[in-house]
């Protein structure tokens, strides 16, 4: 596998995210809400450098891409803490096509936060369907399937500390069968 982004370049960008954090909330306590499962290694690697006063929400989103129709996003935020009034950061793995995101923060609307600000471990450019785009981004990146500090093919490759970029050799060797 190819690594595209290293440990150690995930850590500065994380810390960078969590000034930049810093200068927009100051003291303000803040909701974090997380994406599962995508986004659940930046979440703990975020909120631990953030010293405002944090309370954490997961939310769960699926998108079910059938043949060639553009995908449904199912979401499921029966476990959500009360937002209303607060300020919230929703928080993703990667904005590839925006759907999830933009999904996302609609519906977290309706839950009447003070307000929503969004921030994306990745940003794959170019491929964006939507006229949104993140708060903030710790990385761009080129138009590749990636895996790794979350990030999933299958299910697997969640636990890898960098981000690689998933090859054809990849792909055969962890069949059950
Ligand atoms: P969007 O709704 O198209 O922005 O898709 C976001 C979701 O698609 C993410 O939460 C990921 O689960 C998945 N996804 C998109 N690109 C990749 C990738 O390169 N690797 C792994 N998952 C991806
Ligand atoms: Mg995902």
């Amino acid at each position: 596998m190819k690594v595209l982004i290293r440990e150690e370049e995930i850590h500065e960008g994380i810390s960078k995210l969590a000034q930049q954090l810093h200068q927009h909330y100051g003291d303000s306590p803040l909701t974090v809400v997380a994406i599962m499962t995508g986004s659940l290694v930046m979440l703990a690697d975020l909120i631990r450098r953030l010293e405002m006063p944090v309370r954490i929400s997961l939310i769960a989103a699926s998108s079910y891409r059938g043949g060639m129709t553009s995908g449904e996003i199912e979401i499921d935020d029966s476990r959500m803490l009360d937002i209303r009034g607060r300020d919230v950061l929703l928080i993703d793995d990667i904005f590839d096509t925006g759907k999830t995101l933009v999904e996302v923060t609609a519906r977290l609307r309706k839950l009447k936060p003070k307000s929503i600000k969004t921030a994306v471990f990745l940003n794959k450019r170019g491929k964006s369907t939507v006229n949104e785009s993140p708060d903030y981004s710790v990385f761009d990146i080129p138009n590749a399937f990636v895996v790794g500090y979350g990030l999933d093919y299958q299910d697997l490759y969640r636990n890898l500390p960098y981000v690689g970029v998933l090859e054809e050799s990849d792909l055969k060797q962890h069949s059950p069968h």
